[in-house]
């Protein structure tokens, strides 16, 4: 639900990771500004933006990070985790590369991060029916097994987006 706030009672960082050209800026554009980006370009260094939310009553700014997929313009990363309380894994589900890179990428977010992190992985672009590589009960299996919540997305067309970002700030709360 929707708050023009004059208080906020917690502000909470989502850092959000996943390699290169999964939709990360695109996802978090689609929570935040609600809208969608065809040409898109890759992020360099870290941005972050905010969106500002009631849940249970309570006005939760949630801040949160993008970073760059590419080794190359990563930024420092334990910077980039401090303080984190949730994280948004994303994979592009055409893409079987992504989806195979993920473990090293849990391993990364645990290294960095506090144990109590509320961890949603993402199949993003699930838009795109015809070239899905990465079938759901994949992702399923590996969000059990690391415990992670799951959610398949669309930031072209909007689709789960905020109910993946409500569901992450909910159990953060
Ligand atoms: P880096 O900044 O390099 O880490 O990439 P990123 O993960 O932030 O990806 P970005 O959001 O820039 O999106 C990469 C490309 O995928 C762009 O061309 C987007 O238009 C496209 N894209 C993002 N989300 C979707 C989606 O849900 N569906 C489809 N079909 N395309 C998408």
């Amino acid at each position: 639900q929707e708050y023009v706030p004059e208080k906020v009672d917690y502000v909470f960082k989502v850092v959000v990771i996943g390699d290169s050209a999964v939709g990360k800026t695109q996802i978090l554009s689609r929570f935040a500004k609600k809208e969608f980006c065809l040409e898109s370009k890759s992020t360099i260094g870290v941005e972050f933006q905010t969106r500002t939310v009631s849940i249970k009553s309570k006005v939760i700014k949630a801040q949160i990070w993008d970073t760059a997929g590419q080794e190359r313009y990563r930024a420092v990363t334990t910077a980039y985790y401090r303080g984190a309380l949730g994280a948004m894994l994303v994979y592009d589900i055409s893409r079987r590369q992504s989806f195979d890179n993920l473990a090293r990428w849990v391993e990364e977010l645990r290294a960095n991060s506090d144990n109590s992190i509320v961890i949603m992985l993402i199949g993003n672009k699930a838009d795109l029916v015809e070239q899905r590589a990465v079938p759901t009960e994949d992702a399923v299996e590996f969000a059990k097994d690391q415990g992670l919540f799951f959610a398949e997305t669309s930031a072209l067309s909007g689709d789960n987006v905020d109910k993946a970002f409500f569901q992450l700030l909910e159990e953060i709360y």
